[in-house]
């Protein structure tokens, strides 16, 4: 559902003011003409009609790539006070800071990288969809507190290469944080087309525009600790196989680091993936697990808590934003430039991954008891055993690569951050009687 009703709906948009002019001929067929004057005005209205028809239906001889922007996206873009918006969120203010171009902006992860790069001086300018996957009103939310600390999101479609060559006309980002994705393993069950449109037709849309851009820049993008899928040799390493994903999204993710790769080979961009564990805190994603506890805890709700075969365990490695923030900026710092020029490769460049993790996997029931009593109120379990949907058992990082190469060292454990969480939980949902997490 979600993404693509956006754009059917606007599909059917009548356009143009040329129709607008159509509906007005029988208007004029109705006057009565007894003189050649008013033969002769006919006419002149007729002949001039027809050239603001034409005028108003062709495409703009200078820009062919504007009839795609159109069925893309609501248009809403472009102009010149745009492109001054644009350009001022853009604008570095710290000495050799970064010009980055933030995907996924409005999103829990996408909207603290940006608060940060922003907050040390560097340019950055966001882009996201604000599909309804989760509740966008919540998307909007950060889009609010990013527009006060001096970050433009732009509303559009990371498909849409018309969009991203114009940004990259206006701006010349030396980075490119791509957050954006279809997320969450079970809903690519019922709308496995989200993530075909935005994990892989999107992000070689990113690569193709990063590739031909002058200079390219240097790209850092989330991947996900689901490649890992069906390992069972724990803690992940980055040199464990990732070839047995158990779910579309994590198909789609593992797919992603093959095309990084063909990218850097090919074109000589720079590439840095992040396999990011269970990420957790405030203004977090309402699809997630401690998320919806908290909700349904404080409903009164029963919650269900999955339990593997035989009574297994089911652990999550829960790390937390400011972790995973401090390993994005780092990876941005650290990151080599792209050595293309003109989408020709002038010589190798880096590529990597990366666990962003705790490497400290806790157990969803002792999450839920932590939450019970941040909450102080009794949760109302139902264990059931987790169904083949796309979980995995458990997750588990190693972190020592990232450690060596991008210093990082996570410092919050999960009661700690769960306890800023609920904070943010509280606060937010009473703060407006608008708002409520459904
Ligand atoms: N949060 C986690 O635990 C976690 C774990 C592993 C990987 N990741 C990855 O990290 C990234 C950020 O995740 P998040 O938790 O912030 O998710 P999120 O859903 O909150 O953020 C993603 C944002 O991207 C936007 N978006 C999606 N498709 C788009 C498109 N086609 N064009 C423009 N914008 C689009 C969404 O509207 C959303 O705001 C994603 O790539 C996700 O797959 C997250
Ligand atoms: C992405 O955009 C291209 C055109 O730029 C279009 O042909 C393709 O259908 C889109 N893909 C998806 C999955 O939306
Ligand atoms: C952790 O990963 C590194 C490679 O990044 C590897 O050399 C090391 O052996 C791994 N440690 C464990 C305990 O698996």
């Amino acid at each position: 559902m979600s993404q693509l009703k956006p754009i059917s709906h606007l599909d059917n948009i009548p356009s143009t003011p040329g129709k607008f002019k159509m509906d007005k001929s029988p208007y004029i067929h109705r006057l009565r003409w007894h003189s050649s004057l008013a033969k002769l005005t006919f006419w002149s209205f007729l002949f001039l009609g027809l050239i603001l028809l034409f005028f108003f239906r062709s495409p703009p001889p200078s820009s062919p790539s504007d009839s795609s922007r159109r069925s893309l996206s609501n248009s809403n873009w472009g102009g010149p006070a745009w492109e001054k918006r644009v350009r001022s969120s853009a604008r570095v203010r710290a000495r050799n800071g970064l010009s980055v171009l933030v995907t996924g902006a409005a999103g829990f992860v996408g909207t603290h990288v940006s608060a940060a790069l922003k907050r040390r001086g560097d340019g950055v300018l966001g882009v996201d969809n604000f599909n309804d996957y989760y509740d966008p009103s919540l998307k909007r939310a950060r889009q609010a507190l990013l527009e006060r600390t001096g970050v433009f999101v732009v509303e559009g479609d990371i498909n849409d290469s018309a969009l991203l060559r114009k940004l990259f006309d206006v701006v010349a980002f030396t980075h490119v944080m791509h957050l954006a994705a279809q997320a969450g393993v079970r809903y690519a069950m019922q709308n496995p087309g989200s993530y075909v449109h935005s994990n892989i037709a999107g992000l070689v849309n990113v690569l193709e525009v990063c590739k031909s851009a002058n200079p390219q820049p240097a790209v850092v993008w989330a991947s996900s600790s689901s490649v890992y899928g069906l390992n069972s040799k724990v803690p992940f390493s980055e040199e464990d196989r990732t070839d047995q994903p158990a779910s579309l999204y994590a198909a789609t993710k593992k797919a992603g680091e093959e095309i990084a790769h063909t990218y850097n080979h090919i074109y000589g961009l720079s590439i840095t993936g992040l396999r990011f564990f269970t990420v957790y805190g405030p203004w977090g994603r309402p699809d997630m697990a401690y998320f919806f506890f908290t909700r349904d805890i404080l409903k009164g709700k029963q919650i269900q808590i999955f339990e593997a075969p035989n009574h297994g365990t089911v652990a999550r490695d829960f790390t937390y934003i400011d972790d995973i923030v401090k390993g994005c900026l780092a990876a941005l710092d650290t990151a080599e430039k792209s050595t293309g020029r003109g989408g020709k490769k002038k010589g190798p460049a880096q590529l990597r991954v990366f666990n962003l993790g705790n490497t400290s996997p806790v157990p969803v029931t002792e999450l839920v008891s932590i939450l019970e009593r941040l909450l102080k109120v009794k949760a109302n379990r139902l264990m059931l055993k987790m169904p083949r949907n796309g979980d995995v058992q458990f997750t588990h990082a190693n972190i020592s690569l990232a450690q060596r190469e991008l210093g990082y060292k996570p410092t919050t454990d999960l009661q700690t951050g769960l306890k800023k969480f609920v904070r943010w939980y509280l606060s937010y949902y009473s703060s407006s009687g608008k708002k409520s997490a459904s």
